[in-house]
């Protein structure tokens, strides 16, 4: 599959995501893949000039591509829910994004608020459900705005999709050399929800032996991301819990700069979607200011996901490279400096 040219689609989307976007693609071709790049003008600014989010004919487009990289959408212009609803959550339903995967990685070099945490402490991968759980969209409100309101919004746990996801996490946990899944619930409590996901796991681990398999309520497990994040390597967890856990995952493991993530649909059905955790950033937007790095190493999982496994280790090395100088620096770069630099390092 090296030598295969990657047709890729691109949101660049809103704020920062533009800028970042650009850097993505600089250190892509920087790896020596070829690629093909359309671009989307997808967020906000359409939003404002036509009234649309996703128009039926580009989400059809979006499914031909092998690929698709986004930076980031959203403005304070657009009304909440708009864009992180009929964009992004539709995104990631219509291409059946199961998995929601991010590292939470320590790389040397890198300053954590865990003082003592050395980068062997910190090398966990979450695997986020993606398109079930609270994120369903089940639920409804009457009465809304009375004193009498009533307001649902459902948990939707189907065997299939936690099933899926479940498999996913073993396979990855039985790729990494400590072997080990953890899964995070709160069963004691989401007792229906809970009880699903525990028998999953432990029916699928008669099928993983190799792989050692641990349980943690998502209470706890949020200390201990902060108290003893070594205890993790691969976890597994809902769409509701993922979400939360992973922002104190990239607060640990460097800062939102940092974090990478993938929308992932390892059936193939469709193109899956890489992605820096942050937004747009309106406050720093078109100061050249914004940290390229999440969006670089999002690069790196959307090249490992396209069989380009020997790319994607020089994209994240050429970071790891330049993450250990960053803190002798003398003065702080631009977005395009760091992306000049990380591509000058992968192509050489
Ligand atoms: P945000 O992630 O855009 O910004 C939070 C803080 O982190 C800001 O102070 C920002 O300057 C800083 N920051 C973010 N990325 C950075 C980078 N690469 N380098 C340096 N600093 C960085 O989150 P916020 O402010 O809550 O949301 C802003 C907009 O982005 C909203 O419209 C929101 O809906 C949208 N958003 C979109 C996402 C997406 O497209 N997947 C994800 C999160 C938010
Ligand atoms: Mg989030």
């Amino acid at each position: 599959m090296e030598s295969s040219n990657i047709r890729l689609a691109v949101i660049p989307g809103d704020g920062i995501g533009t800028e970042v976007v650009a850097e993505g693609l600089k250190v892509l071709n920087a790896a020596g893949v070829k690629s093909e790049t359309t671009e989307y003008d997808l967020g906000a600014k359409r939003y404002h000039a036509t009234g649309q989010t996703l128009p039926d004919e580009v989400l059809d487009e979006l499914r031909g591509y092998d690929a698709i990289l986004l930076g980031a959408v959203g403005d304070p212009s657009v009304p909440p829910g708009v864009l992180e609803r009929d964009l992004l959550l539709r995104l990631r339903f219509e291409l059946d994004h199961y998995v929601n995967l991010r590292p939470v990685k320590l790389f040397p070099g890198v300053t954590t608020p865990l003082g003592e945490a050395r980068p062997e402490d910190i090398d966990m991968i979450v695997v986020r459900e993606g398109t079930e759980g609270p994120y369903a969209g089940a639920g409804g409100a009457m009465r809304r705005g009375t004193p009498h309101e009533i307001a649902t919004q459902e948990s939707l746990n189907t065997a299939y999709g936690v099933e899926r996801v479940v498999r996913y996490a073993f396979e990855k946990a039985l790729a990494r050399p400590r072997r080990k899944l953890t899964l995070v619930h709160k069963t004691n409590v989401l007792t229906y929800a809970g009880d699903l996901w525990a028998r999953t796991v432990d029916r699928l681990s008669m099928e993983f032996a190799e792989v050692e398999t641990d349980y943690c309520h998502v209470d706890a497990a949020s200390m201990f991301f902060i108290t003893q994040p070594q205890r993790f390597d691969v976890i597994v967890t809902d769409n509701l819990f993922g979400d939360i856990l992973t922002d104190i995952g990239a607060a640990v493991a460097g800062g939102i700069g940092l974090a990478a993530s993938g929308n992932v649909n390892p059936a193939r059905t469709a193109p899956s979607m890489f992605e820096p955790v942050h937004g747009s950033a309106p406050d720093i937007a078109g100061q050249g200011k914004a940290d390229p790095t999440a969006t670089i190493l999002s690069v790196a999982m959307l090249l490992d996901h396209l069989g380009h496994a020997q790319a994607s280790a020089r994209v994240e090395q050429a970071v790891a490279d330049d993450l250990i100088e960053r803190q002798s620096a003398w003065t702080a770069r631009s977005t395009r400096e760091i992306g000049d630099d990380i591509a000058a390092r992968v192509a050489g």
